[in-house]
C-alpha cells in the first residue's frame, strides 16, 4: 500500500486525489495479435511489400457488395460513389459484382478518365461543378451524353444553358433537393419551379432526375422518433419535388426520371422505391472507421494501411522529458513499448496489434511515427502494423497501387486515381 501511495504522489496533480487517481491507472491494453492481421502479414511479406500500404480484402469487399445488393428492394438501382472507391479497377470490380453501370462522381478529372475508360457508364455528378470547369471538361468527353451534371440553383442552371447554347450541346441535368441537410440545392416552391420551367423551355437542357443526400439521418437517435421524423421531413420534400416535376414537365417524366437519394450512411433506410429509385453508396463497401454505426452494422471492414515497423525498444522516452517519460510510464502500463513505424500521421487508427496508440506528448509523424504498447506487445523491424482509415476518400489516394488479398495471397495491384479535387 505504501508503495502506491509513494508511487502516486510522484505523478504530479494526482497528488491531491491520492489513492483514488490510482484506481483509474489505466490497464495494459496489448494483447494477442489477430489471426487475420498475422495471415495478412505473411502475404504482404510473399509479394515483398515492404513501404506502407492500402490493402483491400476482396472476399470482404465482395461480402459488403453482397449485403448491399441484398438490402435493395425490388426495382432500387446502385449507383458506385466513386470518390469513396477512387480505383478505376476498385470501381471495375463493384460494377461488375454489384451488376451496375451507374457512377457518381465529384471532380471533373475523375469525370473525364472515367468517361474515357467507361464510356458506357452513366455518371451523376455529386456536387454542383463550377460552370467554367464544366466548360472546361466538355470537350475532352468521349461520351458526354453518359454525363448527368448537377445543378443546385437557377443562377447556376442558367450559366449551363449558355454553355450549352454557344457550343450547340444538349445537357443532361439533375436537381439537387435540400432534403433536410441544408447543403445547398432546391427546395420544393417558386425557385423550384422556374428550374424546371428553364428546362421546359429550353431544348438544350434535359432533365434526367433529381438528387436529395441525406446523410445527417443517419446521425440523428432512433429515441423519440427522431430519425424517423426526419426521415418522413426528407421523404415529404422529395415528394413534393417529384410533385412539381409532374406539374411541370409531365407525368411522363416524374414517373420515369432518376430520383437520386442517399449514401452509406442511410441507404439501408429505403425499404421501397416510392421515394427514390437509386440509392449511392461507397463507402459502406470497404466501411472506414466513421462508418461503424448501427445501421451498418451487417458490413464488415474491408480496408487497411499497413505498415512496417522501423524500430522496436522498451520504454517511452520524450526527447528533453525523459524523466516525465519514466513518470508517465509508471503510471500507463501502455507506454512499456516503442515503435517507429514507417509513415504515420494518416486518417486512420492503428487496430494491430491491440493496444498500439499514438503519443500526444511526442506527436504525429508523416515520416516515422511513435506508437506506444504495453509489455504484452511484440513488434520487431520489418514486422507489420495494421490501420483502419477513418475514411476512403482521399486516403485511398496516399499509397499508390492498391493491394487486393484474397485471404490467403496478395492476388493484384489496383493503381489508383492521382490526387485531385
Ligand atoms: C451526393 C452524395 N451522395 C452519396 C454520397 C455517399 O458516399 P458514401 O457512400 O461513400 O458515403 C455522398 C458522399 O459524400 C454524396 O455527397
Amino acid at each position: 500500500m505504501a508503495r502506491i501511495n509513494r508511487r502516486t504522489m510522484l505523478i504530479g496533480g494526482a497528488a491531491a486525489t491520492g489513492l483514488g487517481a490510482w484506481a483509474l491507472r489505466p490497464g495494459d491494453h496489448s494483447g494477442a495479435r489477430d489471426g487475420y492481421f498475422l495471415g495478412l502479414q505473411r502475404a504482404l511479406a510473399a509479394a515483398g511489400i515492404a513501404t506502407p500500404t492500402l490493402v483491400i480484402d476482396r472476399a470482404r469487399l465482395d461480402a459488403n457488395v453482397a449485403t448491399l445488393k441484398a438490402a435493395l428492394p425490388p426495382g432500387m438501382a446502385y449507383r458506385v460513389v466513386a470518390k469513396s472507391l477512387p480505383s478505376p479497377d476498385l470501381i471495375a470490380h463493384v460494377r461488375k459484382s454489384a451488376g451496375t453501370d451507374r457512377l457518381m462522381t465529384f471532380n471533373t478529372p475523375t469525370l473525364i478518365a472515367l468517361n474515357r475508360l467507361m464510356p458506357d457508364a452513366g455518371q451523376l455528378l455529386g456536387k454542383p461543378m463550377p460552370v467554367a470547369a464544366m466548360a472546361a471538361a466538355l470537350p475532352q468527353l468521349v461520351a458526354p451524353d453518359a454525363v448527368i451534371w448537377l445543378i443546385d440553383s437557377n443562377a447556376r442552371l442558367a450559366s449551363y444553358a449558355a454553355v450549352a447554347e454557344a457550343r450547340g450541346a444538349t445537357l443532361r441535368i439533375a436537381l439537387e433537393l435540400d432534403v433536410g441537410l441544408h447543403r445547398g440545392g432546391f427546395a420544393p416552391g417558386a425557385d423550384l419551379a422556374a428550374a424546371l420551367q428553364t428546362i421546359r423551355g429550353n431544348p438544350r437542357l434535359h432533365l434526367a432526375g433529381l438528387m436529395g443526400y441525406e446523410p445527417h439521418l443517419a446521425a440523428l437517435p432512433t429515441a423519440l422518433g427522431l430519425r424517423e421524423g426526419a426521415l418522413h421531413d426528407a421523404w415529404d420534400i422529395y415528394g413534393k419535388a417529384v410533385a412539381q416535376v409532374s406539374d411541370v414537365l409531365g407525368a411522363q417524366t416524374a414517373a420515369t426520371m432518376l430520383r437520386n437519394a442517399a449514401g452509406s450512411p442511410t441507404y439501408r433506410l429505403y425499404r421501397d422505391t416510392h421515394v427514390a429509385n437509386e440509392v449511392s453508396a461507397g463507402s459502406c463497401l470497404v466501411k472506414p472507421t466513421h462508418f461503424d454505426t448501427d445501421v451498418l452494422r451487417p458490413h464488415v471492414a474491408a480496408a487497411f494501411i499497413a505498415t512496417p515497423v522501423i524500430k522496436a525498444m522498451d520504454g517511452t522516452r520524450l526527447p528533453g522529458l525523459e524523466s516525465l517519460g519514466r513518470i508517465k510510464a509508471l503510471w500507463d502500463p501502455n507506454l512499456a513499448r516503442t515503435v517507429f513505424i514507417y509513415g504515420g500521421n494518416w486518417m486512420a487508427d492503428p487496430v494491430d496489434p491491440p493496444g498500439l496508440q499514438t503519443n500526444g506528448l511526442f506527436g504525429l509523424s508523416s515520416n516515422q511515427e511513435m506508437l506506444n504498447g504495453g509489455a504484452g506487445l511484440h513488434l520487431a523491424p520489418d514486422d507489420m502494423v495494421f490501420f483502419r482509415p477513418h475514411q476512403s476518400e482521399a486516403v485511398f489516394m496516399q499509397f499508390g497501387d492498391i493491394a487486393v488479398y484474397d485471404g490467403h495471397a496478395i492476388v493484384d495491384r489496383w493503381p489508383v486515381f492521382p490526387a485531385s479535387a
